[in-house]
């Protein structure tokens, strides 16, 4: 193995970090200030690729965004109905978020748009968004059908509210279709089969939309501007938090304090399933920023044991399945991830990806349809690996990797996505 690919074994890790900000806060908190009438300055900001697509977006669309080298961002909004026509297609990169919830917002804009991607996100499923919104009156279509991005948008005469029961748990489509029910005749309900992250909710009451909420579903009442907030203080990313979280307790000996993490709830299913296999993780100091609860996580090393996560546990971890994967690697007996098919139109199919890599270092790990099925070894060997340009694949076998006898990725640039600075925070926890 060779170069600066390589990972080594970590003897134990230590120290305090404070995760770079949430990704989905980020990214919503960009769209929604370019939609205000006033300056919103966003603090904590996550300067990551995924989101900088979203700046570049908004940007082509006529806001200005300053981003500063603290983290702060100034977003200088030009209210709902400014926004101008892009000159040339909207780049996603590789976020699902961004075209996701810009389809929503552009399809109530008097405006032309074109949105694309990378080669990974112009293979993921659109016509989950394309269906909602084209029931409200939008008109959008897509690639093959409006299977796949580039996704055309033009202006339509106007929106309507829906009532939509969405067929997947999945926060994106429910956070588009609230982006164009800013702009219908009526009041919109969307339904989900299990509640997942409700950051646009939040939000949206944090930028003055009146949104109602009811076990698993939310109603969005149309506005005519947005009263947005001075500040957005974007908590730290908890999805980021879990590497560290799962290497703290898989490598012996280890204490990590992780500073002012996001424990939205939605998010946290992994603090849960941990806990449940035994892991020593404490919540300290919980308080609120903004609508969004934060607190300092402390986890020590624990041993684990193998535990059973089914379908409605999922949307409350869908982005930490592949790191889950690595800790019930090295818990006793077995652990199955169920109802977990969402997994496969991510980044890359992240359940083939994962089973496919593990075996590479020895790993126990068998695919089904929609989970995986892990047996709890304890131990892999070092191997050299791919990471299919997927950010979270090459954080989770990086974990895998210092937890063991070390491994090589064929890419770690893509962990730029999410979590710029994750190898040198990695680095230097080791004791
Ligand atoms: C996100 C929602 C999730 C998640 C993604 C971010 C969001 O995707 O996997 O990383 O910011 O709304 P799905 O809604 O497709 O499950």
């Amino acid at each position: 193995m060779t170069g600066g690919r390589v990972i080594t074994p970590a003897r134990a890790l230590r120290g305090t970090v404070a995760v770079p900000g949430d990704k989905s806060l980020s990214h919503r908190s960009i769209m929604l200030a370019g939609l205000a009438d006033t300056l919103v300055m966003v603090k904590n900001f996550l300067a990551s690729a995924d989101c900088l697509s979203t700046v570049a977006c908004m940007r082509a669309l006529g806001v200005s965004v300053n981003v500063r080298s603290n983290g702060e961002v100034a977003v200088r909004g030009k209210g709902l109905y400014g926004l101008s026509e892009p000159d040339n297609v909207l780049d996603a990169g590789n976020s699902g978020t961004t075209i996701r919830l810009l389809s929503g917002l552009l399809a109530g804009q008097p405006c032309f748009s074109v949105l694309t991607g990378d080669d990974s996100l112009r293979r993921r499923p659109m016509a989950r968004i394309v269906t909602p919104l084209t029931q409200m009156g939008a008109k959008l279509v897509g690639r093959e059908n409006s299977r796949y991005a580039p996704v055309a948008i033009e202006p339509a005469a106007s929106l309507r509210g829906i009532r939509y029961d969405m067929p997947v748990a999945s926060a994106q489509v429910k956070s588009a279709i609230m982006f164009a029910s800013l702009y219908a005749s009526s009041p919109t309900t969307v339904t989900e089969p299990y509640l997942s992250r409700d950051h646009t909710e939040r939000m949206f009451a944090q930028f003055g939309v009146p949104v109602f909420r009811e076990e698993l579903s939310v109603t969005v009442n149309p506005v005519s501007s947005l009263q947005a907030p001075a500040v957005v203080d974007v908590p730290g990313d908890f999805s980021s938090a879990a590497f560290l979280l799962v290497a703290a307790t898989i490598i012996p000996d280890s204490e990590v304090v992780l500073t002012n993490v996001g424990v939205n709830p939605t998010r946290t299913g992994l603090l849960d399933v941990l806990r449940d296999m035994g892991a020593d993780i404490e919540v300290l100091s919980q308080r609120s920023s903004g609508e969004e609860p934060v607190a300092d996580l402390r986890v020590r090393s624990a041993a684990l044991r193998g535990v059973s996560v089914s379908s409605e546990m999922i949307p409350r971890l869908i982005d930490e399945i592949p790191v889950l994967a690595v800790a019930a690697l090295f818990a006793r007996g077995r652990t199955r991830i169920e109802g977990a098919e969402e997994l496969r139109v991510k980044e890359t199919d992240r359940l083939r990806a994962m089973a496919c890599e593990l075996a590479r270092m020895g790993g126990d790990v068998t695919e089904r349809r929609d989970g995986l099925i892990i047996e709890g070894t304890g131990k892999l060997h070092s191997a050299e690996c791919l990471t299919y340009a997927d950010h979270r694949v090459a954080m989770a076998l990086t974990v895998a990797g210092m937890a063991s006898e070390g491994v090589c990725l064929d890419d770690r640039g893509c962990v730029a996505i999410s979590f710029p600075g994750f190898f040198e925070i990695m680095e230097g926890c080791r004791a």
